[in-house]
């Protein structure tokens, strides 16, 4: 949710104009995570000597809020990996940014990465109390056995939506505040994402969708570097040949669904353009086909430093942290490798970038955005203990697939 300032609605207000304005940015603040979730990659890349130091964060800090950037995510990895993630936390809103954290809901790990010692909802509230208003937490199933799969930690649902809960009670009513479960579109979801709403609403959330991204196989990340985030995990996959006519009709039905939601003020928090690609995705392998304003609206920084013009592609550009990097961004030369790389790319269902693009192509993505952003959450966040009787335990297997071929 933006914090409407004249500085932000100046720049906003610009964005719109030139589409020129970088409003939103993603800062990955580390590879590392506790977890090792079944189609993500990223934590394979943990490495905490390439991370900078919170010296570098409030100089990038400050770089973005010259550069016009309004709204940022932290993400990662796991941000809560990095000791120092509330101190650039109060950096990054001491220069004015809106900020949202993106979290896995989970302070301890498999042994592997694991978050810092100091307790995790602690440090939740540090984060709110200094003016975080913006957390956006996964959780793609309401079957805890489902969701501890695909995380590859047991007892992984019930710690995420505990965070959760404590999250949505802390924060209604709180101006600026819309914590948002992020939900990845999967075969093992497909039918869930009405009720995955329904549950979002009641702890106080809006909820995302994004359908899952897949290698084609084993091999892919390591062939193509720019893959090396995603896994190679078939039993994910919604696509498949040999009943491709069965898969396009439940993605038809759960999309439908959720189209119709949106449409009668259900918090989902992607635009309806959005949805209507994600649909054509999941049922073709086809990513949009507008143009991309990776680069130009928003903008990507790596752990390290390294300024990429979305979070996905691997260019090389000058440092974020160089000294001349905002003379960089600024040139024709610049805007001549960023058009070529936007061009060549095949493209990619992340929502931010879409729907970026389309709340500033498009008057409904931004009708949409402002009618989202600006009304008031009036019902009370449902505790801990009303939230898990939302907790599925029916005996359904895990992955739908399989129990279809063992038939
Ligand atoms: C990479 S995580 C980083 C933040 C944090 N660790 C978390 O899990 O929320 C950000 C989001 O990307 C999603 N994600 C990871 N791998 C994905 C994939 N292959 N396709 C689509 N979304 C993916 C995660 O589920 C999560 O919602
Ligand atoms: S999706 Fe998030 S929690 Fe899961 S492995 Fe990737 S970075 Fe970690
Ligand atoms: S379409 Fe390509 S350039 Fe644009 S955000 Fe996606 S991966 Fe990046």
């Amino acid at each position: 949710m933006l914090k409407f300032t004249a500085r932000n609605y100046a720049r906003i207000g610009m964005a719109a104009l030139t589409r020129e304005v970088p409003v939103y940015a993603h800062f990955g603040i580390t590879h590392r995570c506790n977890l090792t979730c079944r189609m993500c990659g990223i934590w394979r890349y943990g490495n905490r000597k390439e991370e900078l130091s919170i010296d570098e964060i409030r100089e990038m800090a400050a770089r973005m809020a010259r550069l016009g950037v309004v709204q940022l995510s932290i993400g990662g990895g796991e941000p809560f990996a990095v000791d120092h993630l509330e101190d650039a936390a109060e950096a990054f809103l001491a220069e004015g940014l809106n900020l949202r954290i993106l979290t896995n809901g989970i302070g301890e790990g498999n042994g592997r990465n694991v978050v810092s010692g100091r307790n995790y909802l602690d440090r939740i509230d540090r984060c709110i109390d200094l003016g975080v208003r913006n957390f956006s937490i996964s959780l793609d199933s309401l079957y805890p056995a489902r969701f501890d799969y695909i995380c590859e930690v047991p007892g992984s649902w019930e710690t995420a939506v505990r965070t959760m809960t404590h999250i949505g009670r802390r924060l209604h009513g709180m101006p600026g505040s819309m914590p948002t479960i992020n939900c990845v579109v999967s075969n093992l979801n497909l039918e869930e994402l009405p009720d995955m709403v329904r549950f979002a609403r009641d702890i106080g959330f809006a909820i995302s969708f994004l359908p899952v991204e897949l290698l084609g196989a084993p091999a892919d990340g390591l062939r193509n570097f720019e893959a090396r985030f995603i896994r190679y995990s078939p039993d994910m996959g919604v696509y498949r040949e040999d009943s491709v006519e069965e898969v396009r009709a439940r993605v038809d039905h759960a999309y439908s669904q959720l189209i119709a939601m949106k449409a009668d003020g259900w918090p989902i928090l992607n635009s309806t353009p959005y949805l209507e690609a994600s649909r054509d995705y999941l049922k073709y392998g086809r990513f949009p086909a507008e143009g991309c304003d990776a680069g130009r609206l928003y903008f990507s920084v790596a752990p390290n430093g390294q300024f990429t013009i979305c979070h996905r592609t691997t260019h090389q550009h000058v440092s974020f942290l160089d000294p001349g990097f905002e003379d960089y961004f600024h040139s024709a030369a610049y805007e001549q490798k960023r058009m070529m790389e936007a061009g060549a790319c095949e493209g990619c269902m992340r929502a931010c970038w879409i729907d970026t693009s389309s709340m500033f192509r498009t008057i409904r993505g931004f009708y949409e955005t402002a009618k989202m952003t600006l009304t008031p959450r009036t019902t009370a966040p449902i505790d801990f203990d009303g939230a898990m009787a939302w907790a599925r335990r029916e005996d359904v297997p895990i992955v739908p697939e399989m129990a279809a071929s063992a038939k």
